[in-house]
């Protein structure tokens, strides 16, 4: 077998795309493994998560930087510090400067719970309930220099049912976005995605 990609998760928040991914790649055949987890929060849920699982973490503020792109020069930093060959951003709520994103293209994703190219940006739950749409889902994308956009890896789909509100709707979608982020890793990881 090749050897793994090593894979950087970087969180915000709660954590659970976080968790399927660590979870996924506990598999010997997985492409992939889980070398560091960075959160720009110290009080992000996921930490605990990581740090439990054994799983190296990196936490800052970009409050104790002088500007976006003195912050991410440190995100980098951290990136090479694990030797990192793939990024993956679940729930993390930075926009980066354009030279750390221009430099990611190709070997950084991002998971957003809405059929990309529709409800971009914040609250994609509730922009679907509003627009009137019969179905959603989640999306995994590449991760250009702009926000929310790039190619699309995969995507999973699920009905917006009658009465749904944004949260069961993105309950809804977690569980889909749980398959399409590990699913989508995988296929990066081996090859078989690529940004063209
Ligand atoms: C997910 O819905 C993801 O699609 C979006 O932010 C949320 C993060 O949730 N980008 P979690 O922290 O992975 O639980």
């Amino acid at each position: 077998m090749t050897a793994k990609k090593r894979v950087a998760i970087l969180i915000s928040g709660r954590g659970s795309n976080m968790t399927a991914l660590v979870e996924a790649a506990r598999d010997p055949g997985f492409p992939a493994e889980i070398v560091g987890v960075f959160s720009n929060r110290a009080d992000s849920p996921g930490l605990q998560y990581a740090w439990l699982a054994g799983i190296p973490t990196a936490v800052a503020s970009h409050k104790d930087f002088p500007s976006r792109e003195a912050f991410d020069d440190h995100v980098q930093s951290v990136l090479d510090g694990w030797n990192v060959d793939l990024v993956c951003l679940a729930g993390y709520m930075r926009i980066f400067s354009t030279p750390f994103a221009s430099r990611w293209v190709g070997r950084m994703l991002n998971i957003h719970p809405s059929l990309l190219p529709l409800f971009k940006g914040l609250k994609p739950q509730q922009q679907a309930i509003d627009a009137g749409v019969s179905e959603s889902g989640c999306t995994v994308h590449w991760v250009i220099p702009e926000l929310d956009d790039g190619p699309t890896i995969l995507q999973r789909r699920v009905p917006v049912l009658p009465g749904d509100t944004a949260e069961t709707l993105a309950a809804r979608i977690l569980v889909e976005e749980h398959i399409a982020y590990p699913a989508a890793l995988a296929m990066v990881a081996r090859g078989e995605a690529k940004l063209s």
